[in-house]
């Protein structure tokens, strides 16, 4: 399975004329005006959103040799509200999220990693939680089914129906496409784990992720069993 899925990626970054920006990762295809376009209007604009200029008050709550991670809390300046808000944004129309508003914006605590050319590369938001409910391994899909078959499926299949304890839910975890697999999402999880909650360190059974994609499947289960 995970075979066929990786040969129709790949099929579709060799299409014809296909290239990666090399600065913003949009992939799109340069001889087609309309790509050519769209690239130019989202270039500029998500380097001037993931663009970090530095902060009179930065809280570093963890430093490496790339990068360093900051905590944005609810009631800090402004101006560190508004890129954790930008950043987010980014995030969110990455992962096709509509809603841009979170359930509790005045508890969210948003992580972001810098690296050492000033950009906004990953971007970490938690939130408290109660409990949660596990991620169950899903079997391969049917062919056949309708898609509203699918979707009953995928919900029961999902998850299990047995809530657990769970104290910290990270309800968006992004790393920019041009800095994956660096192990920037896993530090920011070291770093929640951590700082999340004063004077204490959260097992990663307590970290429940809502809602993951595809790849945040394969990372948080990569995460979750080392
Ligand atoms: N495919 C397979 N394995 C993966 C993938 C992937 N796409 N991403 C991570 N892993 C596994 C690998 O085992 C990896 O270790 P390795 O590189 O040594 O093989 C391990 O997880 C650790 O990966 P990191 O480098 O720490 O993860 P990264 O910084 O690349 O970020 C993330 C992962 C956040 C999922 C990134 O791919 C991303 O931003 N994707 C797009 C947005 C998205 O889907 N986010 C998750 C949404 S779910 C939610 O927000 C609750
Ligand atoms: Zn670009």
């Amino acid at each position: 399975k995970q075979d066929d899925d990786q040969l129709i990626i790949d099929a579709g970054q060799k299409q014809f004329g296909a290239t990666t920006c090399s600065s913003c990762g949009m992939v799109y295809s340069a001889d087609n005006p309309e790509d050519h376009f769209q690239h130019t209007q989202f270039h500029q604009r998500f380097l001037d959103s993931i663009k970090f200029v530095g902060w009179k008050k930065e809280r570093v709550v963890a430093e490496f040799w790339d990068g360093k991670i900051l905590l944005v809390m609810p009631d800090d300046p402004k101006y560190a509200i508004k890129k954790a808000e930008e950043v987010r944004c980014v995030a969110d129309s990455e992962l096709g999220f509509q809603q841009v508003t979170l359930s509790r914006p005045t508890k969210a605590k948003t992580y972001l990693f810098i690296n050492t050319e000033r950009m906004v590369v990953g971007c970490l938001v938690a939130e408290f939680i109660r409990q949660a409910y596990r991620v169950l391994e899903q079997p391969d899909q049917q062919k056949d089914m309708t898609r509203d078959d699918f979707m009953e499926r995928h919900r029961t299949w999902c998850c299990s129906t047995v809530p657990e304890q769970a104290l910290c839910g990270i309800s968006r975890i992004w790393v920019f496409s041009l800095a994956r697999r660096q192990g920037i999402a896993t530090r920011m999880l070291d770093t929640v784990r951590s700082t999340f909650m004063y004077g204490s360190h959260l097992t990663k059974e307590e970290i429940a992720f809502s809602d993951p994609t595809p790849d945040g499947k394969l990372f948080a289960t990569k995460y979750s069993n080392t």
